[in-house]
């Protein structure tokens, strides 16, 4: 990744419902150049973009997701949570994402939520369905769980990974190596930006998350991060584009 990444964060999430189809489309039109999103799998094996455990926050539904087939999660409506114009927006796939982006010249950053359960599977069926779309140099795996991303390293280890953490690691770039994982998904308060310039002395893209303060976002870019997990694409795309990058 040579440009800075503006990762639209569950899609243009400040303006739409997120991990919709219409977050997504909104994030690209708003200048996005990278999008991150959230993988939970069903009760039959599916992968459904949706960021909690529980449908209640963003859907009609109840309950945990792993509890639902893909068909019954897709009659639920993931949109009016947020306001009434979303109405009838529905829970995509990872294939629905997969599709839309393939071609194009953004990033997909797939986030496995599999933290809380560990969603055995879950690996092959998103490793599989990135080869399907022949996009595994288009995607950057993350996750909270480290040995999940491990894992993916050894099932594919042409698909760039990237560590989620909330706190100060010492030395985050040599515990990514570890893991064959290049990128840091710090929560953006862990980031020391006298580090960042060492990080990717060592090969290792910073890309803070969820960064919504315009100042904020200018210290990070002036510390060298290569991307940010923003809810707001717009307001990032208009930094890099005075900033020339
Ligand atoms: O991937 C960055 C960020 O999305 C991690 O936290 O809870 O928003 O998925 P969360
Ligand atoms: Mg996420």
């Amino acid at each position: 990744m040579n440009r800075i990444v503006n990762f639209a964060h569950r899609g243009a999430s400040a303006v739409c419902p997120e991990n919709t189809m219409v977050a997504f489309r909104r994030g690209l039109e708003l200048g996005a150049t990278g999008i991150e999103t959230d993988v939970q799998m069903t009760n039959d094996g599916k992968l459904v973009l949706i960021h909690d455990e529980k449908l209640e926050r963003t859907t009609t539904g109840t309950g945990y997701v792993k509890d639902h087939t893909l068909e019954e999660l897709q009659k639920l409506d993931a949109g009016s949570w947020f306001g009434r114009d979303f109405g009838g927006e529905t829970l995509p796939t990872l294939e629905d994402l997969l599709q839309l982006l393939q071609g194009q010249d953004i990033i997909l950053n797939i986030e496995l939520k599999n933290g809380v359960f560990l969603y055995p599977g879950m690996e092959e069926k998103v490793i599989e369905a990135v080869k399907a779309f022949n996009m595994s140099e288009q995607v950057l795996l993350s996750s909270f769980n480290h040995y999940s991303l491990a894992y993916c390293k050894r099932l594919a280890p042409e698909i760039r990974t990237g560590i989620l953490y909330m706190e100060g690691l010492y030395r985050p770039w040599d515990y990514a190596a570890t893991i064959g994982a290049t990128a840091l998904h710090a929560y953006h308060y862990a980031v020391i930006p006298e580090f960042v310039s060492e990080a990717a002395e060592h090969g290792v893209d910073y890309h803070p998350f969820t960064v919504n303060d315009p100042e904020r976002m200018k210290v990070l870019l002036e510390a060298g991060v290569s991307g940010i997990i923003t809810d707001y694409p717009d307001v990032l795309a208009k930094l890099l584009a005075a900033k020339g990058v």
